[in-house]
């Protein structure tokens, strides 16, 4: 995948709150593109391997099933310098953290429930994308 394209995931608490279309309009107006979309339930095992790297920590097993508690909408966007630009459009993983105008600050209810996930490498953002789409899924 490109170096200018990210991963994110609206998450269930968004998804289920009908926030979606709301988050995809403020991302679209910070300069990104959609390049490809789904929704869906993520299993116990695809919310598992996904967060793999958060395996041990306290907060793994909220996680996971949080994650799959509802539907979900992951997208591939792109801009220049998308992860990081993506990161800051977010936010903070707690919302009460999190800066005024950032995704989490508008639409997040706490640091379980944070309306949206965003990569955070190059390299997670091409793993995490893969996870989700097929090549041709994405806008060439
Ligand atoms: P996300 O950006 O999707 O990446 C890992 C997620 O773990 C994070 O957002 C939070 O939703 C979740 N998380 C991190 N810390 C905690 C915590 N202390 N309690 C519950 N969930 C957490």
């Amino acid at each position: 995948m490109a170096a200018n394209r990210t991963l994110t995931i609206i998450k269930p608490d968004a998804f289920a709150g009908n926030k979606a279309g709301l988050i995809l309009a403020h991302l679209e107006k910070g300069g990104f593109r959609l390049i490809a979309s789904r929704v869906m339930k993520l299993t116990q095992e695809q919310a598992g391997e996904f967060y793999g790297v958060h395996k041990g920590r306290p907060f793994y097993g909220e996680l996971v099933e949080f994650m799959t508690s509802g539907y979900c909408m992951p997208m591939v966007l792109e801009r220049d310098n998308a992860v990081l630009t993506l990161r800051d459009a977010i936010g903070a993983t707690d919302p009460a953290e999190a800066a005024a105008g950032t995704v989490r600050k508008l639409y997040a209810e706490s640091k379980g429930k944070n309306a949206i996930h965003a990569s955070d490498s190059d390299e997670n953002a091409a793993r995490e994308a893969r996870f989700f789409f097929a090549e041709t899924d994405l806008i060439r």
